[in-house]
């Protein structure tokens, strides 16, 4: 039998043998099934279920499998898992609960890297380019189009909704997360996880909390003041979890102040449970459980991803430790309770997955491709556009392509969250081939989608590992559009500076044309000491399996730019909190909720290119801007109008200052709009009162201190084009407040 087979392989740890198979005798008789009523309230189903569960069902529910073989440590993943895949946890048929089957992650259905056979799935644009379009609508949709491909592969758990905050450039996973701003990030990641959850499968917020870095992540610890995480960390995770939704949060891999992530009761108890109180559940990243008895009572629920801990610390030694009291009886009924709610809320009882082949069909890619092109176009952000050199137009004869394996596709981010593309690696065989590798990139070639946007002109490519060829052949060129990429991926952190001497390709590419366009696939902002000497300058970050086309759309202006940058790209590593390299051990952020483009403002530093930049082929100009008092908040209004040539999408963006705050202003709100040339429109934002507020330790509230606060409307967060002001009452807003 399955399970048996599955047991005997991981026995080592005799602990696994949960009877997870072997039903009470009163199974025979199936209960009559009011859980079953989708007519009832998930509390009441929960309750209902819950009534007819034996400890060994509830154990059941608690501990999930990794999906995948795992040879290093001789396990073999359950037979019922879904081929490649990162997790499971048995269904109880006996009750009608479906299995759980997981699927990473934020940018499409992923496969493991360990996996015989891989997936060819929709990958979207990496988390940060989806962050950098300011569109959660388009988030939304994006996020409702992985969720369906999850549900069509057999999957009702997606490990989806990265929320960590950019405290670094350098963090390996950025590329996965929202970028560095809590109100933009928790917007953005928040309306994914709802689209993700408008099918039947759950989406988790992930990695609480403070996992902002990869280096020593499994162990390190980040020192932060539990006030500054409110309104800066934590604040991103509840923007997130109150505009998402998600069933589930997964706890990280690191320490906070002291203390595991996934077992730190103030984490999981206190902020998440009690003061928002989040009603799903608690999953432990892969191998980051490190305890029974303090990790339930700290309010982790499922601890998953095994063989990873170093023990089945939520198998046959939690049974144990409730049976010896240390765990409370009431305690197990919660993790339960918690995990069935939402698979009640999110309609896994309803609408069962099945198991599903391996490849989609064709008519779903398809579309597919569209929502991710179109995802990659409005998150690519033009940083420069001297002289008007894009878009392309038909008069520029000669074009040539260096670098960046433009001839062959566009570069993916590596880890978990890697999806793997119908047509397999375009540039196959790079090191590192297995985890965090391969590096991958999609068959979607920029070069190809360049050729057919100008079918006549006279098209070269270079591979740019000959600086020296890659500058007699831009010489010869009417422009000369350089790719250069920078692979990040889970588990280890990044330097700030391009490899491989692309900023050399770059100068010597530039000094030979000034029309040098220059195209960056990266995980997050990187270092551009050559970009005074370059016409232009596309951000394009990991731009997903229809990457290439939508860099060519925007290139020849089939597109228009409207991305935004959501984070800061710094002019050098000594600009940033911490200069010296991510380390082991102790990680002091000691710049507390002072993040970002915070932190420049705070020293009066600029940065290369600021936080919300972003230029379009059109232009855009405010008016009207008013604010004033309203329901304790502040109501902002203002126009929009497009005085530019071309259709295009402003995101205008209202920043707030107020006195004895982390620094002198904050993001309070924004709107992308869509603007034919000449047409206006009126925007109203309201400010989340919470983002005008301090947090108070003594008293645990948001507190808004009487006074005059500033309301200030822009392009960028360096470009602030109009200001007014607000007189505000003093206003406490208790710890649960949301919107
Ligand atoms: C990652 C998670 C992921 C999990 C399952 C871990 O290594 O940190 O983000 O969901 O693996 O693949």
């Amino acid at each position: 039998m399955k399970i048996r087979r599955h047991r005997a392989l991981a026995a080592p740890l005799g602990a696994l043998a949960l009877c997870l198979a072997t039903a009470p005798a009163s199974a025979q008789t199936a209960p009559a099934r009011p859980w079953m009523n989708a007519k009832l309230s998930p509390d009441v189903r929960t309750k209902a279920v819950l009534a007819q569960m034996t400890e060994e069902e509830k154990l059941t529910l608690v501990f999930g499998y990794f999906g995948t073989d795992f040879p290093p440590k001789t396990f073999k993943a359950p037979a019922e898992a879904r081929p490649g895949s990162a997790g499971y946890v048995p269904a109880i048929p006996r009750l009608g609960i479906p299995a759980q089957w997981q699927t990473d992650a934020g940018v499409g259905v992923a496969t493991q890297g360990g996996a015989e056979r891989k997936r060819g799935r929709t990958a979207l644009p990496s988390g940060l380019a989806t962050a950098a379009t300011w569109d959660p609508t388009l988030a939304y949709r994006s996020g409702a189009m992985i969720g369906s491909e999850a549900y069509a592969s057999g999957f009702n758990v997606m490990l989806a909704g990265g929320v960590n905050l950019m405290r670094d450039p350098r963090n390996g996973r950025n590329f996965e997360y929202g970028g560095e701003d809590p109100l933009l990030a928790g917007t953005m990641v928040g309306a994914q996880i709802a689209g993700i959850q408008s099918n039947p499968v759950i989406s988790t917020v992930k990695h609480y909390a403070i996992n902002d870095q990869e280096t020593d992540r499994d162990t390190g610890n980040s020192v932060i003041d539990p006030v500054a995480a409110r309104s800066s960390d934590l604040l991103a995770f509840q923007f997130a979890i109150e505009r998402g939704n998600p069933g589930s949060v997964m706890c990280s891999y690191n320490h906070v102040n002291g203390i595991y992530a996934c077992e730190n009761p103030w984490l999981l108890n206190e902020v998440l449970r009690k003061d928002w109180g989040f009603k799903g559940f608690v999953m432990s990243d892969w191998g980051a459980t490190h305890s029974t008895v303090a990790a339930a009572n700290a309010g982790l629920d499922q601890e998953l991803g095994w063989p990873f801990d170093k023990e089945p610390f939520f198998g046959a030694p939690l049974k144990s430790a409730i049976g010896k009291g240390e765990v409370p009886r009431a305690r197990l009924d919660a993790m339960a309770g918690a995990i069935l709610h939402a698979m009640f809320e999110n309609g896994l009882f309803e609408k069962p997955v099945t198991a599903a082949p391996m490849d989609l069909p064709k008519e779903i890619l398809e579309f597919h491709a569209w929502v991710t092109r179109r995802g990659a176009e409005d998150g690519a952000v033009l940083l420069k556009n001297e002289g008007a050199v894009l878009p392309l137009t038909p008069s520029v004869r000669k074009i040539v392509v260096i670098g960046g394996h433009a001839d062959k596709g566009v570069l993916a981010g590596g880890g978990s969250s890697l999806v793997y593309p119908v047509g397999g690696n375009a540039v196959p065989n790079t090191e590192p081939k297995t985890w965090p590798g391969p590096i991958m990139y999609y068959p979607n070639a920029p070069l190809d989608a360049i050729r057919r946007e100008a079918p006549g002109a006279d098209l070269r490519f270079v591979d740019g590992k000959d600086r020296a060829a890659a500058a007699a052949a831009a010489r010869q060129a009417d422009v000369a559009i350089v790719f250069a990429t920078q692979w990040a991926g889970e588990s280890f952190d990044v330097p700030l500076a391009l490899a491989d001497g692309q900023d050399a390709l770059i100068e010597a590419v530039a000094g030979a044309n000034p029309k040098t366009v220059v195209v960056l696939e990266t995980g997050g902002p990187v270092l551009t000491p050559w970009s005074g000497k370059v016409a232009g300058l596309l951000e394009a970050w990991y731009p997903g399996t229809a990457g290439g086309e939508a860099i060519a759309n925007l290139l020849f202006g089939k597109a228009n730019p409207s991305g935004h940058l959501p984070a800061s790209f710094p002019r050098s590593v000594a600009q940033l909190p911490k200069p010296a390299e991510p380390n082991a051990g102790d990680t002091t952020y000691a710049e507390g909720a002072t993040v970002g483009y915070k932190w420049y403002d705070a020293k009066g530093d600029a940065p290369a290119f600021p936080f919300g930049y972003g230029l379009s082929y059109t232009s855009f100009a405010y008016s009207g801007l008013a604010a004033k008092p309203a329901g304790g908040t502040i109501s902002v209004t203002f126009s929009v109008r497009n005085t530019g040539a071309v259709r295009g999408k402003d995101v205008a963006q209202v920043y707030v200052s107020g006195a004895g705050w982390e620094a002198p202003k904050r993001l309070g709100g924004f709107q992308k709009v869509n603007l034919a040339p000449g047409a206006s429109t009126k925007v109203t934002l309201s400010v989340d009162p919470r983002l005008l507020a301090t947090f108070d330790k003594a008293s645990k509230s948001w507190k808004i201190a009487p006074g005059t606060y500033k309301v200030l409307l822009g392009h960028s967060s360096r470009d602030i084009v109009g200001t007014v002001s607000v007189k505000l009452a003093a206003r406490t807003l208790p710890v649960g407040w949301r919107p």
